[in-house]
């Protein structure tokens, strides 16, 4: 192996290494280069002093500024909550009524609401309030079985509905499996059909089913089957079901009724939170004056 000699074109030295006429010069690295790549190891040793890094024996070391995203989201959430102070003690502030009526609070509220509807009552409702055919009804039709105003709104969602709460609302649609003959009950459910078809608008008075229907369903229920709101009874002539309007599906509820419950929220979220869900959901489309 020759020894180190200089190139002579520029001036650097040869290692000594040549392939077939081939030598190999010790051209150093740029000085551009090496500052870089000294600066990104100078940046990470910084870094590594500064922000969590290493495992060590009971977690990560912590870092010179204890910075965690777990704190961070703290203090971001804080921030949040102050922005949002201001508004929710006007929300508690304003009369119930009345929130709708100033466009900012308004605004605030049903923004508010429906991000807190998604996160608690869209596993039941449905995210945008649609409901389940046959389980949770539908919020954004104006059919309601306690009732739309807003104040009948807040009271289902602060306290629920046939739940162990106090103030839960209450009712119980018997079951008719006893009380009337199977030929009574194939009766009144030809007779609960008829009371949302036109066309037997004026036959359906004088159908069998119509006099069970008085002495047995009315009182809840209604004369002409327009729903009862103090016991949560549906509205029978809107042909709006529940759990569905086929002659089956009504011979089922008048023999093993089925009793909608929803929790109460009054324990899981504050004041203030139940009423931007109340005002949420009376702006869907329903919402009674
Ligand atoms: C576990 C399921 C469930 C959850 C969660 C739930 N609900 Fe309900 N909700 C129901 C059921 C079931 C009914 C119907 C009860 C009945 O048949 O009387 C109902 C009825 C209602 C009614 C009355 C509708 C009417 O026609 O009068 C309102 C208003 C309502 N829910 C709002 C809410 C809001 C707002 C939330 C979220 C804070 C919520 N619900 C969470 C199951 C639920
Ligand atoms: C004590 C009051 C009460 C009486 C009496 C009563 N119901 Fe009901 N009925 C209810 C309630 C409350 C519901 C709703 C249950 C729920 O919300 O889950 C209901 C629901 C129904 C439904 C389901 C409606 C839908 O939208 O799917 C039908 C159908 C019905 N009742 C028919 C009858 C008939 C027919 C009679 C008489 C034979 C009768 N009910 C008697 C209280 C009553």
């Amino acid at each position: 192996m020759a020894s180190p000699e200089r190139d002579p074109v520029t001036g650097y030295k040869t290692t000594g290494h040549e392939w077939d006429g081939i030598k190999e010069l010790t051209t150093p690295i740029p000085h551009w280069w090496v500052s870089v790549f000294l600066a990104t190891v100078g940046i990470a040793i910084v870094y590594l002093y500064l922000m969590p890094s290493f495992a060590g024996v009971k977690g990560f070391l912590p870092g010179a500024l204890e910075w965690s995203s777990s704190k961070q989201l703290a203090e971001d959430q804080a921030v949040a909550a102050a922005a949002q102070a201001g508004w929710r003690k006007r929300i508690l502030e304003t009369p119930l009524a009345e929130i709708e009526a100033d466009p900012d609070l308004r605004r605030f509220a049903v923004t508010g609401g429906r991000a807190l509807f998604n996160e608690n009552c869209a596993p039941c409702h449905g995210v945008g309030a649609g409901g389940q055919q046959g389980q949770f009804p539908a919020l954004i039709d104006d059919d309601w079985l306690w009732g739309g105003k807003i104040e009948d709104i807040h009271q289902t969602i602060s306290h629920g509905i046939r739940n162990e709460d106090d103030d839960s609302r209450q009712s119980t649609m018997p079951s008719f499996a006893d009380i009337l003959a199977p030929e009574q009950i194939d009766q009144v459910a030809d007779y609960v059909r008829a009371l949302s078809d036109p066309s037997q608008e004026a036959t359906r008075t004088a159908m069998p089913g119509a006099k069970v229907f008085t002495d047995n369903c009315a009182s809840c229920h209604g004369d002409h089957g327009q729903g009862g709101r103090e016991f949560g009874a549906p509205t029978l002539n809107d042909a709006i079901w529940l759990y569905g309007g086929s002659k089956q599906a009504i011979i089922s509820q008048v023999t093993h009724p089925r009793m909608g419950v929803m929790p109460t929220f009054a324990a899981r979220l504050d004041e203030a939170t139940i009423r931007m869900l109340a005002t949420y959901v009376h702006t869907l489309g329903g919402g009674e004056r």
